[in-house]
């Protein structure tokens, strides 16, 4: 893992989201995101292997596999290297069930998820376990941060269960602080935080081990608007500083458009994509999302 010097990294959020790329979350050959060249020493164009990519995934649940439609019936997902993707649709259209499958925390039914060279589909649990580990970060909607441990030992858990010791883990946790917003926080326990204070705490545990993709499940969908965008400009902003991907899934049209691909599941197929717009333009007079026929 390249060392990464987290003085660097800009303070607070921006303004408003980077404007979207025109690229399509389904172009693996296209240009990353503009928010991905923050970082000189991160060029994810250079590296195709860290593309996510899913193939005709099929995920049944249960014994019975000729009952009912199938959670998932067949998605093709690509997540290019250092870009952001929201994954959009309504309660039960399979949007968790997807993000699971694509992190490996769920083994689908059929299809393939490549990540470096290898299809996490075909891991073994132990295998499925250490990659989670160490090349994915997870938000969740409520924290899910340990209420007995300061927020710093928080974030620096992750880094802990990697064999980092205390002392540096603590420090490399500690130093994300204030780039979130988050200076002076430290040795609060979470139940002594607000909900955006929790989730930016949430945000430096996930990336604080640098892994190459960050999964969130509605990772604002316990907070109110204003709160809601300040997350996601952190999110967004730090997971470009350090060059992880991103998937977001989430109902709120306000969060994707921090995104720079959004594809809208339905059933449990991909109903289109397209690319969301930047916060405060005007609302699009035609339909953003393109129907794919498959
Ligand atoms: N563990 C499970 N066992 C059985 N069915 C499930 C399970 N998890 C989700 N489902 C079903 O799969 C479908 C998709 O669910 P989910 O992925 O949670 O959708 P979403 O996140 O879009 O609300 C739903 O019909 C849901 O009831
Ligand atoms: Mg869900």
């Amino acid at each position: 893992m390249s060392h990464h010097d987290p003085a660097r990294m800009p303070a607070g959020a921006p303004a408003r989201p980077a404007p979207p790329s025109t690229a399509s979350p389904t172009s693996p050959g296209t240009s990353p995101s503009p928010q991905a060249s923050v970082d000189p020493s991160v060029d994810p164009s250079v590296d195709r292997s860290r593309d996510l990519v899913a193939r005709d995934l099929v995920m049944t649940y249960g014994r019975t596999r000729t009952a009912g439609p199938p959670a998932l019936g067949g998605v093709d997902v690509t997540v290019p290297a250092g870009t952001s993707l929201a994954v959009m649709g309504p309660s039960g259209s399979g949007k968790t069930t997807l993000l699971h499958v694509l992190a490996g925390i769920l083994r689908p039914t059929g299809g393939q998820v490549q990540w470096r060279g290898r299809d996490i589909a075909r891991m073994s649990d132990r295998e499925r376990t250490k990659l989670r580990r160490e090349d994915f970060g997870f938000v969740f909607q409520q924290g899910m941060l340990l209420p007995e441990l300061p927020a710093v030992e928080n974030v620096a858990l992750p880094l802990m269960l990697g064999r980092v010791g205390r002392a540096e883990a603590t420090a490399r946790a500690a130093a994300l602080f204030a780039p979130l917003g988050l200076s002076g926080l430290e040795k609060r326990r979470p139940g002594e935080l607000s909900g955006g204070q929790a989730q930016r705490v949430a945000i430096a545990r996930a990336l604080v081990a640098r892994p190459g993709v960050v999964f969130a499940d509605e990772p604002t969908g316990a907070l109110d608007q204003t709160t809601s965008a300040e997350v996601m400009a952190h999110l967004t902003q730090l997971a470009a500083h350090t060059g992880a991907s991103l998937v977001v899934v989430t109902h709120d049209e306000n969060v994707a458009r921090w995104c720079t691909g959004v594809v809208h599941v339905r059933d449990g197929r991909i109903a289109g994509h397209g690319v969301p717009q930047p916060t405060g333009a005007p609302a699009p007079t035609v339909p953003r999302t393109a129907t794919v026929t498959r």
